[in-house]
């Protein structure tokens, strides 16, 4: 990769962030399209996040990507937050606009748009996403925002699906929100499940968080989990003939989207893909 003296930087901010894709991931598609930037990764602990932040300003970044822990905390230190971010209350991706911050929330955006990118609308679909922390948040705002028909959540702890519900209600009234039990999950039958937990994650990969759960082969199931590339939950999901999608694709998709908010190239899915695949 030839980085020329004017290259713009862009960072990544989280703690910790040894681990993170995003750096190889960036600088392949910058180097694939010709985008003069730099991705950087920087490990920030909270009590330094303001005086991160404000590095980054000084030293003309054109943006930085936002990671646990600091999603809600960077909310104090912007702008300007745009809709879906605040409503989500957390932000993954900021972009530098002549001296001014300004919030976007890429992870649920992500989200819709690699679906699109494999051909899905969710528009009109009855739909359970399982977990109701911080990625179900960025999700169902997106799928409301999309105009699914119905979001049922369901949750280990139903108090955590049932404050999620209420929020979403409240910001958007043409989306039923629902919380949904164990016992309703055989009559639900709907189009679209999303697992947003940690189960099945490696090394847990003989759990599911639906366990002998009798899918339809009509129904599209996505989980966000990329490690492994195929979950106990895709796999039964494949067995019973369903059309399935993994978490690379959102970690594709919220990528994608951050560059096109930072410099307005639309970056080609299965090109990014591939990257991680290497
Ligand atoms: P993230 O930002 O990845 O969404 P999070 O905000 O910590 O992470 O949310 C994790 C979600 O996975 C929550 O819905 C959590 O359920 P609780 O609200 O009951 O905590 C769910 N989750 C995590 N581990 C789980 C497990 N072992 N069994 C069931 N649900 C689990």
């Amino acid at each position: 990769m030839k980085i020329t003296s004017n290259a713009r930087p862009i960072g990544l901010i989280g703690h910790p962030i040894e681990h993170s894709y995003s750096p190889k991931l960036h600088n392949a598609i910058y180097e694939k399209y010709g985008i003069n930037n730099v991705y950087l990764a920087f490990d920030v602990e909270t009590e330094d996040l303001q005086n991160a932040i404000g590095a980054l300003k000084v030293l003309s970044f054109a943006g930085f990507n936002v990671t646990v822990p600091h999603k809600q905390e960077v909310l104090h230190y912007l702008d300007e937050v745009d809709d879906e971010a605040r409503v989500i209350g957390a932000v993954n991706t900021v972009k530098l606009d002549n001296g001014r911050l300004i919030g976007y929330n890429t992870d649920g955006l992500g989200f819709i748009s690699s679906l699109n990118n494999r051909g899905h609308n969710v528009k009109g679909m009855n739909v359970l996403v399982l977990g109701a922390g911080g990625s179900s948040r960025s999700i169902c705002v997106y799928l409301a925002k999309e105009g699914v028909s119905m979001i049922n959540i369901h949750n280990r702890t139903e108090s955590n699906a049932r404050a999620l519900a209420e929020h979403l209600n409240k910001h958007y009234i043409s989306t039923e929100v629902n919380v949904v039990g164990k016992s309703g999950l055989t009559d639900l039958n709907p189009d679209l499940i999303i697992n947003t937990t940690s189960i099945g994650m490696w090394p847990h990969t003989s759990e599911s968080p639906l366990k002998n759960y009798v899918f339809s082969p009509n129904q599209l199931v996505v989980d966000i989990i990329y490690n492994p590339r195929q979950t106990k939950f895709l796999k039964d999901a494949e067995d019973a003939g369903c059309c399935f999608v993994n978490g690379l694709d959102m970690l594709v998709g919220q990528a994608i989207k951050a560059i096109e908010i930072w410099t307005g190239d639309i970056v080609d899915y299965d090109f990014a893909l591939k990257v991680l695949s290497t």
